[in-house]
């Protein structure tokens, strides 16, 4: 399946990741990192979690968006980052050689892509043997939302639809552990995490706003009664009353098999 990516480029989905910080959103992965390390970031958008993952450490931010990159980049020179490079690459064909990253780290990706095991597997191609894959990856199965009204609901379902369009999985964070266990990863370990990204009514907004987005632009026309409605639900909820929101996000770290020796006598 082509992949897109759902959240686009707009200014209100950038400066939400770009608010994002390591401190944060990194703190499952923080006892992964020992300086002198060589750390991979992929889907790192604007680079502000990269910028403050694993500090000592070799960096490397990717994202296949080269705006993104962009972004990173003037964003590390402005913090006099020496240690932290960016390029535009796609997770599918990393431009790194096999067997060289201590851990590779993903925050917010995984529910973007449409082939979560080639993702995988390149991420094990580019670790060192007892290299460690560390992801974090949205379940909106398991958001927090209240009241959770039909409007909410209707909205969500538009939401959910957009993301499938792209080739995302709203839900990734449910099946990231069992496709990290088949990609043949071993030593998981999983905790849940909340987080309010966004308030209830940023939310109404943001879902609002895409839903309007892809009805401006040219897509299955068996979509569009569904999309046309839930832009509607959307707008209504964006008026209705206040209330809140927490995203549930996945947080993993498994590790490769350890290279073993075989000795012949
Ligand atoms: C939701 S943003 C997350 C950015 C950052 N990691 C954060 O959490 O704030 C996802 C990023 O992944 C990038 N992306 C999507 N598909 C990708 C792919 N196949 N390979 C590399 N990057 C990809 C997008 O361009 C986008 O910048």
């Amino acid at each position: 399946m082509l992949e897109g990516y759902a959240p686009g480029f707009a200014r209100d989905a950038v400066s939400m990741m770009a608010a994002r910080q390591a401190a944060e959103r990194a703190v499952f992965a923080q006892p992964l990192f020992v300086p002198g390390m060589w750390v991979v970031d992929v889907g790192c958008g604007p680079g502000s979690i990269t910028l403050g993952l694993a500090p000592g450490s070799r960096v490397l931010g990717v994202d296949r968006d080269a705006g993104q990159v962009e972004l990173a980049r003037t964003a590390a020179r402005r913090a006099g980052a020496s240690t932290v490079d960016f390029m535009a690459a796609s997770i599918y064909a990393l431009p790194i050689a096999d067997a060289t990253m201590d851990v590779a780290f993903a925050h917010a990706l995984f529910e973007h892509l449409a082939n979560p095991a080639a993702a995988l597997k390149e991420l094990r191609r580019v670790l060192k043997p007892g290299g460690t894959l560390a992801l974090s990856t949205s379940d909106w199965s398991r958001a927090r939302l209240r009241p959770k009204t039909a409007n909410v609901d209707a909205a969500l379902r538009g939401h959910y639809l957009l993301r499938r369009r792209a080739g995302g999985n709203p839900f990734a964070g449910k099946h990231i552990a069992d496709q990290v266990t088949a990609a043949g990863f071993t030593n998981l370990h999983t905790r849940t995490r909340y987080r309010q990204d966004l308030t209830y009514r940023e939310l109404a907004k943001y879902i609002e706003d895409r839903l309007v987005e892809a009805l401006n632009t040219p897509g299955p026309e068996a979509d569009r009664d569904q999309l046309a409605s839930a832009a509607r639900s959307a707008w209504t909820w964006t008026r209705g009353t206040d209330g809140d929101f927490t995203q549930c996000w996945t947080e993993l770290t498994a590790t490769t098999a350890t290279a073993t020796t075989t000795t012949t006598t």
